[in-house]
C-alpha cells in the first residue's frame, strides 16, 4: 500500500531530481525507490514503485501528474464516441519498465521478503478514466454505467483485459504476491457493485488465481459490501480503517485471509495512540486465519518516518499466538455484559488496551 513516498526525505530528494513518472520510467530509479523503505524499516514485503494508472496510456488514454491536483486523464470517455481510439493495451511493450524494475527488485531482494507488484481494479480505473482525475461524488461515473451501460461495460472490458496482461507480466517478472487496488468502489453501494463492477473484477481475479501468487482484493469504502468483493475473487481482503476487522469476518468467514487496517492519519497521533490503535487491529484481527498488518490506505506525506518504525517494532512484537483478549469495548462486538478489560493478554509484550476500553 504505497509504503515508498513523500514522507521519506530521500525519496523526496529524488524528487526534486526528476518528476514522478520519470521515476517510474526509470527502472533502476523505481527499483531504489521501491527498496528506500525495506532500508529504514524491518518491513515484510515490498511493493513495487509504479503506479496504478501507467497502463493506461497504451490503451491510448493519455494521462500526466499535477503537481497539485494529482493524475490527470488528457482522454476521457463519457460517449460512446469517446471510446474511439480507446483500445485493450499491450503493457508488455507498452510499459516494459514496470517489469525491469520488479526484476531489478526480485534480484536485490533475493527472496528475503515477498515481492508485491499490483495493477487499478477496472472501477477505479474507469472512474480517473470518466471523471478525469480524482472526485468527490463520481457523478459522472455513475451518470455513464446508468445511462450509457454498454459504454460504460466496454471501457471496464478493455481495462480488465489490460489489468490481466499487466499483472501476469508482473508475475513473469518476479511478483510472488499481487495487489488488485479498488480505492474508489466505495462510491457505490453494493447492488451497483454486484451488477456493474464485480463480473469485470472478477475476470481479473480468475484469471490470475491458481498460478502460486496470491491476490490481495483491495477495496476501500467497502464495509457494507465485504461479501460483494470476496464474491469477485481474491485471496485475501484488504481493507481500509472504515470498518472494524472482526466484523468484516463475521461476513467474510475464515475461508480468506484479511489485510489492514489501521488509519495511515493515526500515525500523525503521539505513540501512545499509534500502540493503542495498532493493538486493537492486532486484537481484532487474531484468533483466525490469515491477517496481513497493513495501513488502512497509503501512508500519508506528513507521516513522521519514527511513527512507522515504532509501529513496525510493535506489531512485529506482538505476540501471534495471544488469544484470550477479544476485541470489545463497542456495542456490536459483544452482548452488554458491562466488563471491560484492562489486563493484557497473556504474555503480551505491549498491553496497550484496545479502544473502547478507557
Ligand atoms: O510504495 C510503493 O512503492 C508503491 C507505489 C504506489 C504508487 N501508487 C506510487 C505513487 C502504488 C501502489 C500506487 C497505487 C495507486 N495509484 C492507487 C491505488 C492505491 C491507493 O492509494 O488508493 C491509486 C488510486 C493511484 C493513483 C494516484 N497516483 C494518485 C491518486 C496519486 C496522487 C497522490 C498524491 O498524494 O498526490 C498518484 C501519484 C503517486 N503514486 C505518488 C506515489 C508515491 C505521489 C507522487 C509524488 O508526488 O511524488
Amino acid at each position: 500500500m504505497r509504503q515508498a513516498g513523500r514522507y521519506l526525505p530521500e525519496y523526496r530528494g529524488l524528487r526534486e531530481k526528476l518528476s514522478f513518472i520519470e521515476l517510474c520510467r526509470r527502472p533502476d530509479v523505481a527499483a531504489e525507490v521501491t527498496l528506500q523503505p525495506l532500508a529504514r524499516f524491518d518491513l515484510d514485503a515490498a511493493i513495487v514503485f509504479a503506479d496504478i494508472l501507467l497502463p493506461l496510456e497504451g490503451m491510448g488514454i493519455g494521462f500526466h501528474f499535477d503537481e497539485r491536483d494529482g493524475p490527470v486523464i488528457e482522454h476521457t470517455v463519457r460517449s460512446a464516441a469517446d471510446l474511439e481510439g480507446v483500445h485493450v493495451g499491450a503493457p508488455r511493450t507498452d510499459i516494459p519498465y514496470v517489469y525491469e524494475a520488479l526484476r531489478l527488485v526480485a534480484r536485490e531482494l533475493a527472496g528475503k521478503v515477498p515481492l508485491i507488484g499490483f495493477a487499478g481494479a477496472p472501477f477505479t480505473l474507469a472512474s480517473y478514466v470518466i471523471e478525469g482525475g480524482h472526485s468527490r461524488d463520481y457523478a459522472r461515473t455513475k451518470t455513464l454505467m446508468l445511462t450509457a451501460p454498454a459504454v460504460f461495460e466496454r471501457l471496464m472490458a478493455l481495462l480488465a483485459e489490460t489489468a490481466v496482461d499487466h499483472l501476469l507480466a508482473q508475475i513473469e517478472a518476479g511478483a510472488q504476491v499481487l495487489q488488485l487496488f479498488d480505492s474508489w468502489v466505495g462510491a457505490l453501494g453494493p447492488r451497483d457493485y454486484a451488477r456493474f463492477v464485480a463480473p469485470h473484477s472478477k475476470t481479473v481475479c480468475d484469471a490470475v488465481s491458481g498460478r502460486g501468487v496470491p491476490l490481495i482484493h483491495f477495496a476501500a469504502g467497502a464495509a457494507g459490501m465485504v461479501s460483494e468483493i470476496h464474491a469477485a475473487g481474491g485471496d485475501v481482503i484488504g481493507l481500509d480503517w472504515r470498518v472494524d476487522l472482526d466484523r468484516a469476518r463475521r461476513e467474510l468467514g475464515d475461508g480468506v485471509a484479511v489485510q489492514g487496517n489501521l488509519d495511515p492519519a493515526v500515525l500523525l497521533g503521539p505513540p501512545d495512540e499509534v500502540e493503542r490503535h495498532a493493538a486493537d487491529v492486532l486484537r481484532r484481527a487474531q484468533g483466525r486465519p490469515g491477517h496481513i498488518f497493513n495501513l488502512g490506505h497509503g501512508v500519508l506525506p506528513a507521516t513522521p518516518p519514527d511513527a512507522i518504525a515504532r509501529l513496525v517494532e510493535f506489531v512485529h512484537a506482538w505476540p501471534a499466538d495471544a488469544r484470550d483478549e477479544p476485541a470489545f469495548g463497542d456495542a456490536h462486538d459483544k452482548p452488554a455484559t458491562g466488563l471491560t478489560h484492562d489486563k493484557p493478554a497473556t504474555g503480551a509484550a505491549h498491553p496497550a488496551p484496545a479502544i473502547g476500553e478507557r
